[in-house]
């Protein structure tokens, strides 16, 4: 029986982290610690066996103490939404930077092996007509204050590694859709507006390109990295979905839910523009594929089983809609 820490487990990726676990591996025992920010929520984990420690990736003894029984460290927990960081650094600085920096010291303490969790965005963006994708060895460039502590979080991490043999990987990976995301966010805030009757929003013209993959997708990379993965590497995950702009991903929302159409709305202040991924090394060395893919945009399936998620659990995303969208009506989005 193995031991699993994972923080931020009762946000987006790590609930569907634990419920990925849960099934592949029934024995583990999984500790869950979540600050149970806005973005935290303990009824994603419901019918998923955890031993829930509600605190902080800052609070060094808490940490300490969890690593302590741990025997792997699987490190999800992160201020994550960019429109935020614009409005507030400072909880961004705060938890994904030393949020990173108190798990490292317990890790090294410890000799426990650790899994960092991070994103495309640390390498800035491409223009829209620039075939590149991000490669495991292209320079970091971030724009946003989430970008750019995501990137001070890796840095750190290869600092462990390299500096006081912290037995650590990382996993950059591109934008993540599925059940269980923040309404918020772009695809989920789109779907819950149909089922509304509210009119989704594209930010400026919809051009922007987001390398999107379905979250089990993601899990199932981190997985193989925790097993396989070579201590100290870095693997990139995408599925390739980078020839698919916004408004392309507003379309098919509208099509598969048979909504009349979306409105276009402010844009994002330095809003990157493309994101494209190349997660050739992690299907050479471990042998990865992506499960969500059709000959369409790639999002066909995962897009109507993420729709009929939302459909599904109304209850879980209603008590946050109202907020959200006074939010977002504010800044005239
Ligand atoms: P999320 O915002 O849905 O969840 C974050 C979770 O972390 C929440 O449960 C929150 O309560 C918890 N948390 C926040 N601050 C904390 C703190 N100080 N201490 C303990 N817990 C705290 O985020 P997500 O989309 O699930 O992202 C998870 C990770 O994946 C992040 O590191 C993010 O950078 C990375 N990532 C996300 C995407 C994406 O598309 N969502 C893509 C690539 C990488
Ligand atoms: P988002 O889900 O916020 O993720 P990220 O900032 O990590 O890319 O946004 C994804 C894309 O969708 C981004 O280009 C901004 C755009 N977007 C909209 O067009 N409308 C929306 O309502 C939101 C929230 C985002």
């Amino acid at each position: 029986m193995r031991t699993m820490l994972v923080t931020g487990g009762a946000g987006f990726i790590g609930a569907n982290f634990v419920h990925l676990t849960r099934s592949r591996h029934p024995e583990d025992h999984i500790i869950v610690l979540d600050k149970l920010t806005y973005a935290g929520n303990r009824d994603s984990l419901a019918g998923a066996e955890v031993e829930f420690l509600e605190g902080d990736v800052c609070d060094a003894a808490l940490v300490d103490a969890a690593v302590s029984r741990a025997d792997a460290v699987i490190h999800f927990a992160a201020e994550s939404h960019n429109d935020n960081s614009l409005r507030d650094p400072r909880p961004f600085v705060d938890t994904n930077v030393v949020g990173t920096f108190t798990i490292l010291e317990a890790v090294r303490r410890h000799e426990t092996r650790l899994h960092h969790i991070s994103t495309d965005e640390v390498f800035g963006d491409l223009a829209l007509d620039d075939p590149a994708r991000f490669t495991e060895t292209t320079p970091y460039q971030p724009s946003s204050p989430y970008s750019a502590t995501k990137a001070g979080s890796d840095h750190l991490v290869r600092a462990w590694v390299r500096s006081f043999g912290v037995t650590a990987t990382i996993s950059n990976c591109s934008n993540n859709y599925g059940p269980y995301q923040h309404i918020e966010k772009f695809i989920p805030r789109q779907i819950t507006n149909i089922l509304d009757g509210r009119t989704p929003k594209l930010y400026g013209t919809g051009e922007q390109v987001r390398d999107w993959i379905h979250v089990d997708d993601h899990n199932a990379a981190v997985h193989l990295i925790l097993e396989q993965g070579r201590i100290g590497e870095t693997y990139n995950i995408g599925a390739d979905n980078d020839h698919v702009d916004n408004k392309r991903v507003m379309e098919l929302i509208c099509e598969l839910m048979d909504a009349p159409g979306y409105e276009h709305v402010a844009d994002r202040p330095g809003h990157d523009q493309r994101y494209a991924m190349d997660s050739t090394k992690l299907r050479t060395e471990l042998g990865w594929a992506p499960r969500y893919t059709d000959t369409d945009t790639g999002m066909r399936a995962g897009l109507e089983q993420t729709i009929a998620w939302y459909r599904d659990n109304e209850a879980w995303w209603r008590p946050a809609k109202e907020q959200v969208e006074a939010g977002y009506a504010e800044r005239g989005q």
